[in-house]
């Protein structure tokens, strides 16, 4: 098995030679349209995308998260011991919008940590990126995260030092930043969807970036949970109207979410409302991507079961049933699932010069054996680019590798603009977009929030191993 991965890893080395040789030919050409006209129409669109800043409130949400080992029953009867915060898998902050959350973390861990609140618009000084924004939290020591997030949704938060096994272990919650404007669902549920490599005796294998994993897309588990439950049963009752928050917390797997004969639309992708409802078919949830679902138990449903599923392997996987209480239903509430309040249309998109191509790879050698790099680098020691806030910027991602890389950029969104060349509309923002093999996709940013922002493969081995880099915003 192994020599046939090396084999394809060394493929891709040398594929990636010819592609090279292939590309300096073609980036001769000269478009026939003023860039700068062009350019300047897409920021025009963009404006008014997406807040600038939050209303303001003067409430300020006061929390203690403490970082520390617990058991926790994945698979009852065993007990796993995973390390956590407060305790607890999957904890939820809710906050309503304009309001500032204030969070000290003590760390109790064996290991230096940080807390990287995941798609939040926030100062830079508090995007918990060690060595970027701020200094590792040393064991025993506490640091203070204080931030009025800019949007509404749905985000997530984790360790960014050794992410491979602070992640992989549990820590990780979801910070859901509501809309007080916004119109009530029957119920709202937030959950992170993972998946844990468990030894006999539920416990966790600890050995982590293995060189497995690098060779292939990250570290994979044998259970995959809902909020740490292994097919958790949640209850719901006839007529209500759901909305159920996703988060893909998973080092390395991707999701397909499905749910089965019940009709689900996305209305948010990696936090922000979604242009307009999109229904829920073939979705890629990887690692680091949001999805907010809005779906509504059939009326005469009462007593029934529904699997939420995992569609992406050749199997399915049972994420979580939806047990239907055998009870009379309820109202369904009625109203229009929030929207983007403007969404660029970005129809010339792509006669807007490429700015940079980032080209991601592997090479032999490095701490792991194998490093992953960007451009040809490996860590965020490197500027990979400086942009100019406000202004619009067409990117490229290429993928010279077999592997996945659900690339991810901290402090902004961005939209997918084509795949292969050939333009896409997906109708809603990403923070995190999954680069297939081979594969090259542009997205359109306007950076909004200033400062050096983390890009790295959110497939935490890659990262770990050298697919890291940073963009400074200025
Ligand atoms: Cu979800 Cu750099 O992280
Ligand atoms: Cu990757």
């Amino acid at each position: 098995m192994k020599s046939s991965l090396l084999l394809s890893l060394r493929l891709s080395l040398c594929c990636s030679l010819s592609l090279l040789i292939a590309q300096t030919s073609h980036s001769e050409e000269t478009l026939p349209v003023d860039n700068e006209a062009v350019v300047k129409q897409l920021q025009q669109e963009f404006q008014g995308s997406y807040p600038e800043t939050a209303p303001p409130s003067n409430k300020v949400h006061s929390r203690e998260l403490v970082a520390a080992e617990a058991e926790w029953g994945i698979l009852p009867p065993y007990q796993t011991s995973v390390w956590a915060y407060n305790g607890k898998i999957a904890p939820v902050i809710r906050i309503n919008l304009g309001e500032t959350l204030k969070l000290t973390l003590h760390n109790k861990l064996p290991q230096a940590t940080t807390i990287h609140w995941h798609g939040v618009r926030l100062p830079n000084a508090m995007d918990g990126v060690p060595g970027v924004t701020q200094s590792a939290i040393e064991p025993s020591a506490s640091f203070t995260y204080e931030f009025t997030p800019k949007d509404a949704g749905t985000f997530w938060f984790h360790p960014h030092a050794n992410s491979p096994e602070q992640i992989e272990r549990g820590l990780q919650g979801i910070l859901i930043v509501e809309n007080p404007d916004e119109p009530k669902y029957s119920q709202d549920l937030a959950w992170i969807v993972d998946d844990w490599l468990l030894e006999k005796g539920a416990k966790i294998h600890d050995r982590f970036v293995t060189g497995h994993d690098l060779m292939h897309d990250g570290r994979w588990g044998n259970v995959v949970t809902v909020n740490g439950l292994y097919r958790p049963s949640i209850p719901v009752k006839p007529g209500e109207r759901i909305r159920i928050r996703m988060v893909n917390s998973a080092n390395g797997r991707v999701f397909a979410p499905a749910v089965e004969e019940i009709e689900a639309k996305i209305i948010a992708v990696d936090g922000l409302p979604a242009r307009q409802p999109i229904p829920l078919q073939n979705f890629y949830l990887a690692p680091g991507n949001r999805i907010d679902l809005d779906l509504t138990i059939p009326k005469n449903a009462a007593g029934k079961t529904f699997a939420v599923l995992d569609n992406f392997g050749k199997k399915a996987n049972t994420l979580a049933m939806l047990q239907v209480e055998d009870t009379t239903a309820v109202t369904t509430p009625t109203f229009k699932p929030t929207q983007a309040m403007h969404f660029p249309d970005w129809q010339s998109a792509n006669d807007a010069p490429v700015t940079h191509e980032f080209m991601l790879n592997a090479m032999r050698g490095g701490e792991h054996g194998i490093t992953w790099t960007i451009d040809d680098h490996s860590g965020h020691d490197t500027i990979a680019l400086e942009l100019q806030a406000q202004s619009f910027y067409r990117l490229r991602f290429t993928n010279r590798s077999y592997r996945l890389h659900p690339m991810h950029l901290h402090g902004q969104f961005f939209q997918v603009i084509a795949v292969d060349g050939r333009p896409v509309r997906e109708g809603f923002w990403r923070d995190t977009v999954l680069i297939g093999p081979k594969q090259s996709v542009d997205i359109g940013l306007v950076p909004i929030d200033k400062g050096l922002w983390a890009l790295h493969c959110h497939i935490l081995e890659h990262a770990e191993a050298g697919m890291m880099s940073t963009i400074r915003v200025q």
